[in-house]
């Protein structure tokens, strides 16, 4: 019966984390440590794999419900927890990676996972080739050479060009190197990577799963045997593990994650089309419109064009900063996949590491803003932009 639930119901009803009290809501085991009665009781808690509950960081029922759930949602045979995005990032790639191995990436990349892959992972003797999101042959230059693994963004942050997943997928396991796909911009409702080939899928719980800007958490979906040998034992003795607090909203969150993605995405697709009238042509990316270069991507693998929109206002930095000075209603900050309507000027934000010659190269240019798109009334976003945009 369970496996036969549709996701609606799935994410309501399975899998339950409930307490002798028999509580409606799932329980929360808000505790560092667990206690026994006995030294004999306490042997089996350290005794891996499946001893008993003992230490928050091995393992916690409540975090245990979330991931279960959140692997029913990606289709994976499992998934692991975190305590932010980056830290799901930063375990999967540094779990996975050792000095002399190669790891390929796409670019645009959310500017800390930019950091991790160029910085970070030079330092330990990792060599990086970033390859541009839309450049399917360069990736297939890239991938003619062993590599050990590839990182997608799709859709990327902030230009929201999109990867194809399935093509890369192929190109990679030839290449004999394990595909990670990072969805935090897309949220399992609209892409299931994995289906398209993706191995391990790396998702910022900030986002779309708590949708309601109140938590940091990371959540990867993969099979059992790269949860348990590869990310399990990595996450427990580093300790970036997600508080069973956070775990517990975020179990709640995942009740209402599909109608909120849905209802976020319809006024998406509304007001790209507002704005690819009202602006400049060429000025709007959101693969949902036809006219999008990478529609046909999304046609494959997303099943909508998603929440979130880029837009050029024209008129470089001083013209976008003058659109978020006149908005009302709409707020400035960094988040995404918020209830509210966010607007970020990436150039100065999230991506400002990155050289203005950088940027520009791949497509983050002056004036361009990204827009995740909330469930506030869709017309009282369009009039928002409409005055803001002058
Ligand atoms: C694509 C992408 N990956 C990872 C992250 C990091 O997530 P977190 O802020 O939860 O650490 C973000 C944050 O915006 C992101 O956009």
């Amino acid at each position: 019966m369970a496996s036969k639930l549709r996701r609606a119901t799935a994410m309501i009803h399975r899998p339950r984390v409930r307490s002798e009290f028999g509580e409606t809501s799932d329980a929360l085991f808000l505790t560092a440590s667990f206690s026994y009665a006995s030294g004999e009781e306490a042997e089996p808690g350290f005794a891996e794999p499946g001893g008993r509950y003992c230490y928050t960081r091995v393992g916690n029922p409540t975090v245990h419900a979330l991931e279960d759930r959140w692997a029913l949602l990606q289709g994976t045979e499992a998934a692991i927890s975190t305590a932010s995005g980056m830290a799901a990032v930063q375990a999967v790639l540094m779990a996975s990676l050792k000095a002399g191995d190669r790891l390929v990436a796409s670019q645009p990349l959310f500017g800390s996972c930019f950091w991790l892959c160029t910085d970070l992972l030079p330092r330990y003797g990792v060599q990086v080739d970033l390859v541009h999101a839309g450049d399917l042959d360069g990736f297939a230059r890239a991938l003619a050479r062993p590599a050990n693994l590839v990182l997608l963004e799709t859709p990327a942050n902030p230009t929201l060009d999109l990867v194809d997943i399935r093509a890369v997928a192929d190109l990679a396991h030839a290449a004999g190197a394990k595909l990670v796909v990072d969805d935090a911009l897309a949220s399992p409702i609209c892409q299931r990577a994995a289906e398209h080939g993706a191995d391990i899928v790396v998702t910022s719980a900030t986002k779309h799963a708590d949708g309601q800007g109140r938590v940091l958490g990371g959540l990867i979906a993969c099979d059992r045997a790269t949860r348990d040998e590869l990310l399990h034992p990595f996450i427990k003795h580093t300790g970036p593990v997600l508080s069973p607090f956070n775990a517990w909203v975020l179990l709640k969150s995942l009740e209402t994650l599909e109608l909120r993605v849905l209802r976020m995405a319809e006024s998406a697709a509304r007001i790209a089309t507002f704005l690819n009238g009202r602006l400049a042509p060429g000025s709007v990316r959101y693969p949902g419109l036809p006219d999008d270069p990478h529609h046909d991507v999304a046609l494959r693998q997303m099943l909508n064009g998603g929440t979130l929109l880029a837009f050029r206002t024209g008129g470089g930095k001083e013209g976008a900063f003058a659109m978020l000075r006149r908005l009302q209603v709409i707020e400035i900050t960094n988040n995404l996949g918020d209830t509210r309507t966010i607007v970020t000027h990436p150039g100065t934000t999230t991506h400002g590491r990155l050289s203005r010659e950088e940027r520009v190269r791949i497509g983050i240019h002056d004036d361009l803003v990204r827009l995740s798109v909330g469930l506030e009334d869709a017309d009282d976003l369009i009039e928002d932009l409409d005055q803001a945009l002058g």
